[in-house]
């Protein structure tokens, strides 16, 4: 845990006990009953609310967003990197990532009227590293890895296999200009040699040729949300090899078209309901400076998937 993140907690005032997801589209999100269940578990008066918001609309209402009760937040698809203009202070894992998951509302005593200050998180990059640790038990150092996407969730992903030691990383995306963006933003943030990271386009004729020795592949795209969405990725483009991972991000549908296609072809897989535990976490960790009741939220999001 970072120093700011332990002087955050003991500043920590909940007003209201509120707290939200905002996103677009939400209808898949597991997140309010998970933090919801371990709230009441710890016998905190706390409620967990999602609010499904379109980016247009988030953009106008960011700024206006200290005036609402809410004493913590998330952020899911797309806003991610949105709310970066909002906030006071920014963890420095989170500004290394440029992307920010979760928000801690604090109050500041400012003479008679007190002050709202937005310090923002990234708990994805956690997240993602003990999902692939502690459920696949894949040890990323030395590998090469494809990312599908290059939008918040990508970043914090690039950022924790860059920090966990991976070999070539390729970020493939449908907007080439963004994953170059991404690979920019990281290799300077992270001080990393620039042949490390390449950034193509996902649908881009040489793909295929950067994937013969990738050992990992990350869906951090959206694509796989919805029933009739293409697979972002043509799966005979990657050698035939049992150690290879394909980890979707997504896990509602807990059983993505990637994911079928990708054990159909005798590849180890992954969804992202354990990802999504451990953000869960280390969130609910900010907010209330307790521990997480981490099977209680576990237990939570089986039920939620069921
Ligand atoms: P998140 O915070 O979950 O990463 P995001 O920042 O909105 O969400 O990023 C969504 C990712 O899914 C992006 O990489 C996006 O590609 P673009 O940068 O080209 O927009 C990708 N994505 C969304 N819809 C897609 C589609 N229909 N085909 C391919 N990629 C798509």
């Amino acid at each position: 845990m970072t120093t700011q993140m332990k002087s955050a907690q003991h500043t920590w005032t909940a007003d209201y006990g509120l707290y939200a997801i905002f996103g677009y589209p939400l209808t898949h999100t597991y997140s309010p009953k998970m933090h919801n269940e371990a709230f009441k578990a710890l016998g905190l008066d706390n409620y967990y609310i999602d609010i499904p918001i379109p980016p247009h609309r988030f953009s106008r209402l960011v700024r206006s967003l200290k005036k609402s009760p809410l004493s913590g937040f998330n952020l899911t698809v797309p806003h991610k990197e949105l709310i970066l203009k909002a906030l006071d202070v920014l963890d420095p894992e989170a500004k290394k990532i440029g992307a920010v998951n979760t928000v801690l509302a604090r109050t500041v005593k400012n003479g008679k009227h007190p002050k709202v200050r937005f310090v923002g998180y990234n708990t994805d990059a956690y997240g993602f590293r003990e999902a692939l640790r502690r459920v696949a038990r894949f040890n990323v150092r030395g590998k090469s890895v494809l990312v599908l996407g290059a939008g918040g969730a990508a970043r914090a992903c690039v950022y924790a296999l860059a920090k966990d030691g991976a070999g070539r990383i390729v970020v493939a995306n449908r907007t080439v200009s963004k994953a170059e963006r991404l690979i920019k933003h990281i290799s300077k943030s992270m001080g990393l040699d620039k042949k490390k990271l390449t950034a193509v386009s996902l649908r881009g004729g040489n793909l295929g040729r950067l994937l013969s020795d990738v050992r990992l592949v990350v869906n951090s795209t959206s694509l796989g949300l919805r029933p009739a969405d293409p697979v972002p990725l043509h799966l005979r483009l990657l050698p035939k090899r049992k150690d290879i991972l394909i980890f979707d991000l997504i896990y509602n549908p807990s059983r993505t078209k990637l994911l079928l296609e990708a054990s159909k072809r005798g590849y180890r897989t992954l969804n992202g309901l354990p990802m999504l535990l451990y953000q869960g976490a280390r969130s609910f960790e900010i907010w209330t400076g307790r521990s997480a009741p981490i099977h209680v939220m576990r237990k939570a999001l089986k039920e939620a998937g069921s």
